[in-house]
């Protein structure tokens, strides 16, 4: 029998209550499929950052290295800028590892209202793929005269050929992959930001000439916004920047009923180093602790883990257990108009992969 070994950083707030139920489901459906998870758990985050000044030990990346995947939770604490926990823990496993495609489906399952008036289950489906490792987040800049009346911030993006063209390349090949709509959309603001996303739109005309069987659609991020309100059921996959798809990717994990099920995935897809699964969410401070958040982003997550793992059967009987369980309608989270507790969430999925 195959172990695969997993690291898990459960991390903050709600990371703590959604990361079980999603190894549950994991220990369940691996023994589905003769296949065993080793499970590494790892205390990271702000708990840590308080004790010992960082969210992660020197070392940690050499940790995580080794492992088939990570499972992560949440990271973010109210009392912790946000820019150190991030900084601190999830970009740079994001930016050590490779995990330069950001990949976050947007489904409208079967049972869930949209807070749109039109769509119906089925009718959103589309994956928001978020460069990963540069853009408006490659964290290069500093402050001159800090503290200062007179101070200065410069934040400098940065966009490279290799990125843009990785990045666009993988969305047009999970275009062909997914075999739907056959539509990549690409989303920039190159009338306003004349070098970095010029140079974006060329690099992407130059990779779709390359996929003559997909439809292209270029959109500035004002417009993309406006179209995931008013047109969602038209995007298949869409392809931006780090800024852009990480603020949209917000927009279409909320117009598929809630941020509670939005799943996503960090992946090094040449998978020299390890992929990293989480929910979309943070850390949820207003309902943590209260045994009452949605898991089923974190559960998503993990089915998202298996598919990378070529595991794709057990992925598929996951996400039917889910959809299962919302399509029913009987056991549901507040943040989906029900009163089930995290805990019903995850023992009506777990016995539905039964
Ligand atoms: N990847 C990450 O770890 C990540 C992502 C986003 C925000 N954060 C951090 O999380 C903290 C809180 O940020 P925020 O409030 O802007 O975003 P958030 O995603 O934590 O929560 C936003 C709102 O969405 C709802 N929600 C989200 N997930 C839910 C779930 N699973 N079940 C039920 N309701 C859910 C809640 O109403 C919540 O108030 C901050 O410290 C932020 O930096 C971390």
């Amino acid at each position: 029998m195959k172990t695969l070994t997993i690291a898990v950083i459960a991390g903050d707030g709600v990371g703590v209550e959604v990361i079980p139920p999603a190894k549950r489901v994991l220990e369940k459906v691996a023994r589905l499929y003769d296949v065993a998870f080793a499970f590494q758990d790892f205390d990271w985050g702000s708990q840590h950052y308080f004790r010992w000044g960082h969210m992660m030990p020197a070392g940690a990346l050499d940790l995580l290295s080794p492992c088939d995947a990570i499972l992560l939770g949440a990271v973010g604490h109210p009392d912790i800028p946000d820019h150190t926990t991030l900084n601190g823990l999830l970009l740079p496993i994001r930016r050590a590892f490779d995990q330069y495609a950001n990949v976050r489906p947007a489904f409208l399952y079967p049972g869930v209202t949209s807070p749109l008036a039109k769509p119906r289950g089925g009718d959103i489906d589309f994956v928001v793929v978020r460069e990963n490792t540069e853009g408006e987040y490659a964290q290069v800049g500093g402050f001159v005269y800090q503290h200062q009346p007179e101070e200065i911030a410069i934040q400098t993006s940065v966009f490279t050929r290799r990125g843009i063209e990785r990045i666009v390349r993988f969305a047009f090949e999970l275009a062909v992959k997914r075999g739907k709509k056959r539509r990549v959309t690409s989303v920039t603001k190159s009338n306003a930001q004349g070098y970095s996303m010029v140079l974006w739109d060329r690099v992407f005309d130059e990779v779709a000439a390359g996929y003559p069987g997909i439809e292209t659609e270029s959109l500035l991020v004002d417009a993309a916004a406006m179209n995931f309100i008013r047109r969602p059921e038209s995007f298949d996959v869409v392809v931006g920047s780090n800024l852009f798809c990480d603020i949209l990717s917000d927009i279409s994990a909320i117009i598929i009923g809630s941020m509670g099920l939005a799943a996503s995935a960090n992946l090094d897809p040449e998978r020299r180093f390890p992929s990293m699964f989480e929910p979309v969410h943070g850390s949820v401070p207003d309902i943590a602790g209260q045994g009452v958040v949605n898991p089923l982003a974190a559960i998503l997550s993990a089915s998202m883990m298996l598919d990378h793992l070529g595991l794709s059967d057990a992925a598929v009987k996951v996400e039917r257990a889910v959809a299962g369980v919302l399509a029913e309608g009987k056991v549901r989270t507040r943040d989906l108009g029900g009163t089930s507790s995290t805990e019903e969430v995850a023992a009506a999925v777990l016995e539905k992969i039964a």
